[in-house]
């Protein structure tokens, strides 16, 4: 079995949202490697955190032209990585050694995604709706809890916990029972789509509950995962929740919540809502043992309501294995 930093190193994770990333370059973390981002007129990049010369951080360091510049000795690195000037003798030849690791890096969705590995394994997710501007959409906090990314994504993708840990925002505790339902194992993820019978309003003011919701979720494997309710309250909601692994017990999630476009003077009460409904995810999350997403089906006992998280997880361990993410996997 591979090690989970090079089962997921080949693939895309975001490391921050483009907006908090301003002249100055921002320290991140994926797969326990450090990194410094920064961006310049041609785009974003990611480097090693530390300078070559003597490790000092690159983020106290600055922007230059389409280089970082170190704020110890101002040694300066291109886009690539490779130290371009040494200021301390100009006319030397710079050592070959002067370079930082460096990785693709691109700015998509609001979001800065990094790959660490020297060749992507599968494409940014195809979310058109995130940039074309039919949806209202709003980025939350980042979440930083320390679960797993899989473990993130299978609570994203279990429908049987919404009448029982989603009390009192929106889920309906009259309703536990979880029709069957087929999940689609595609090239690069999953879809299922679940009519659950009904959801409770999770708006203060917001009127009784709806019947009968279409629950689609979408995985993009190895941490994206997309959820859309119809119809709703605002007739259009959909969720994103791409988590970025820190480590293999540590994730930082990045969140969007769309709807409907005519609601977009109203961000503050859907980040509200969707914060108080994540804060009961991660009560549960945190506390779940172990922290790390299992690797095999033995230690904890499935029903057929649990069939999209552990499709999900089959596909987890096909990765793990250097399998496709539709390959028959043990268990
Ligand atoms: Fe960065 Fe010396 S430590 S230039």
């Amino acid at each position: 079995m591979r090690s989970y930093e090079e089962a997921f190193s080949p693939y895309w994770h975001p490391v921050a949202y483009s907006h908090e990333l301003k002249e100055r370059p921002l320290a991140a973390r994926l797969l326990g490697t450090e990194l410094v981002v920064w961006r310049t007129g041609s785009g974003v990049s990611a480097t090693q955190r530390y300078c070559a010369h003597r490790g000092a951080d690159l983020c106290a360091g600055d922007v230059v032209g389409e280089g970082l510049r170190c704020a110890f000795h101002g040694w300066t690195y291109g886009q690539d990585g490779r130290c371009v000037r040494i200021p301390s003798q100009p006319g030397a030849p710079i050592p070959s050694g002067a370079a930082l690791r460096s990785f693709h890096a691109a700015e998509r969705y609001g979001l800065i995604w990094v790959c660490l590995a020297p060749q992507p394994a599968a494409p940014l997710p195809h979310w058109p709706e995130l940039e074309d501007g039919s949806a209202a959409t709003v980025a939350l906090p980042r979440l930083d809890w320390n679960i797993s990314a899989g473990r993130m994504v299978e609570i994203v993708l279990d429908v049987t916990h919404l009448s029982w840990v989603h009390r009192g925002t929106f889920g309906n505790p009259e309703q536990q029972e979880v029709p069957p339902y087929e999940v689609e194992r595609r090239p690069d993820g999953l879809r299922a789509q679940i009519t659950y019978p009904a959801l409770a309003p999770g708006l203060e003011g917001a009127p009784p509950k709806v019947d009968k919701t279409m629950l689609t979720y979408e995985v993009v494997f190895p941490f994206a995962a997309r959820l859309a309710f119809k119809p709703t309250l605002f007739f259009k909601h959909t969720v994103f929740a791409i988590a970025s692994p820190w480590s293999e017990e540590k994730m930082q999630c990045f969140y969007f919540a769309s709807y409907h476009p005519g609601l977009r003077m109203f961000p503050d009460i859907f980040v509200k809502s969707e914060l108080a409904i994540l804060e009961q995810d991660r009560l549960v999350a945190e506390a779940q043992r172990p922290r790390a997403h299992p690797l095999d089906f033995s230690g904890e006992v499935h029903v057929r309501a649990d069939r999209l998280p552990i499709e999900y997880r089959r596909g987890v361990i096909a990765l793990r294995l250097g399998r496709p993410v539709d390959a028959p996997v043990p268990g």
